[in-house]
């Protein structure tokens, strides 16, 4: 047979060899057998130099013809083999469920905080904010908290370094003789209640939800930095029996409906007289305690209205301050206050 005759039988049967293979291995298997470099059509178009000088032309036409050919037909088949690959090999069933995206949750502090602000929003608060960096006279001074007080002590607060501002009240108060007040991260949200009342003219009634800080280590049940709820109350008239009334209504809210509260005789220095709640409930038991500590009140001190500019013979209210952090722990039943910073997702999704 000659040169020529056999180009055409040899590409047929190439090209039906590409065309039939079922994966991109057989497809390979059948290149390397035609046109590697020891394949079929591959020696073929070796025999060209031993053709005569007349022959050459047209058989190198011929054959190289049929070389692209099977290169594209080789090219367009392992496209076909490549995209079959990449399909799922079971066949979609689109009468399956949707797949649903898990929704996270509110953090559990966050929860208890959002629901201590909605009962009190429901009976006429609204919220107040201040700034975590503070200075020692809306921390200190203003709330009526003497020099020698504990609270002062550097073991207790983070002073910033080097940093004060010029005394709010070193000009005109009469009480201070510090012409400086340096600068700290607030240890209670009682500074907003300066703040506020500095700013606005009575009635107030604020609730002031936010982070305070400590020189504590940590441990079981105590955390550098916590969460604080603040309430401030401020009109004529005001009594020890509203603020029970109060601190009951959003207790029973919070902790259920058996819930009781009991004020015992405290000391602050803004709130005169001042106490602390105990609280009791089914949860209280659970944790083997009638009576759990929660939270301080009191009236708000004469000496507070006057560092403010209100007069104390018109104006009365009663201030509290809560802990988020406890009342978490003892509504869910957590022992450790650190698990609430861990923010391990197999403790937050049980909330
Ligand atoms: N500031 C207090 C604390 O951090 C809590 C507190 C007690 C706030 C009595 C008040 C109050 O407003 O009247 O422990």
């Amino acid at each position: 047979m000659g040169f020529l005759d056999q180009i055409e039988p040899l590409k047929q049967s190439a090209l039906e060899e590409l065309r039939a293979a079922p994966d991109l291995a057989a497809l390979e298997q059948a290149r390397v057998q035609f046109l590697g470099s020891n394949g079929r059509f591959t020696a073929l178009l070796k025999q060209l130099g031993t053709l005569s000088k007349d022959e050459k032309p047209a058989a190198g036409k011929a054959i190289n013809t049929a070389k692209a050919e099977l290169e594209v037909t080789l090219a367009d088949r392992r496209q076909e083999l490549e995209l079959k690959a990449a399909l799922p090999q079971e066949p979609t069933d689109f009468t399956l469920p949707g797949r649903r995206r898990p929704l996270g949750k509110l953090h559990p502090l966050t929860q208890v905080t959002e629901d201590i602000v909605r009962s009190l929003r429901n009976i006429g608060f609204v919220v107040a904010d201040g700034p975590e960096v503070d200075d020692e006279y809306h921390s200190f001074d203003a709330p009526n908290t003497p020099a020698d007080h504990p609270a002062r002590d550097t073991q207790d607060t983070f002073y910033l370094d080097n940093s004060e501002i010029p005394n709010p009240k070193s000009e005109s108060g009469a009480q201070l003789s510090a012409t400086k007040s340096p600068l700290l991260l607030r240890t209670h949200t009682s500074s907003v209640q300066i703040r506020v009342m500095q700013k606005q003219q009575p009635p107030i009634r604020i609730i002031v939800p936010g982070r305070v800080y400590r020189r504590d280590n940590a441990d079981a049940t105590h955390n550098p930095t916590f969460q604080q709820v603040e309430g401030l109350y401020v009109d004529r008239q005001v009594t020890a029996g509203d603020l029970k009334g109060t601190v009951e209504f959003v207790f029973k809210e919070l902790m259920g409906p058996e819930t009781r509260i009991r004020f015992r005789p405290h000391y602050f220095s803004y709130t005169e007289p001042s106490f602390e709640i105990d609280f009791s409930s089914p949860l209280t038991r659970k944790m083997g305690k009638e009576w759990l500590e929660i939270a301080g009140c009191g009236m708000v001190h004469p000496q507070v209205f006057e560092n403010v500019g209100y007069d104390p013979e018109i104006w009365t209210g009663w201030a509290f301050g809560f802990g988020i952090e406890r009342i978490a722990m003892i509504r869910y039943g957590i022992n450790d206050i650190r698990l609430f910073y861990e923010n391990d997702v197999r403790f937050l999704r049980q909330f």
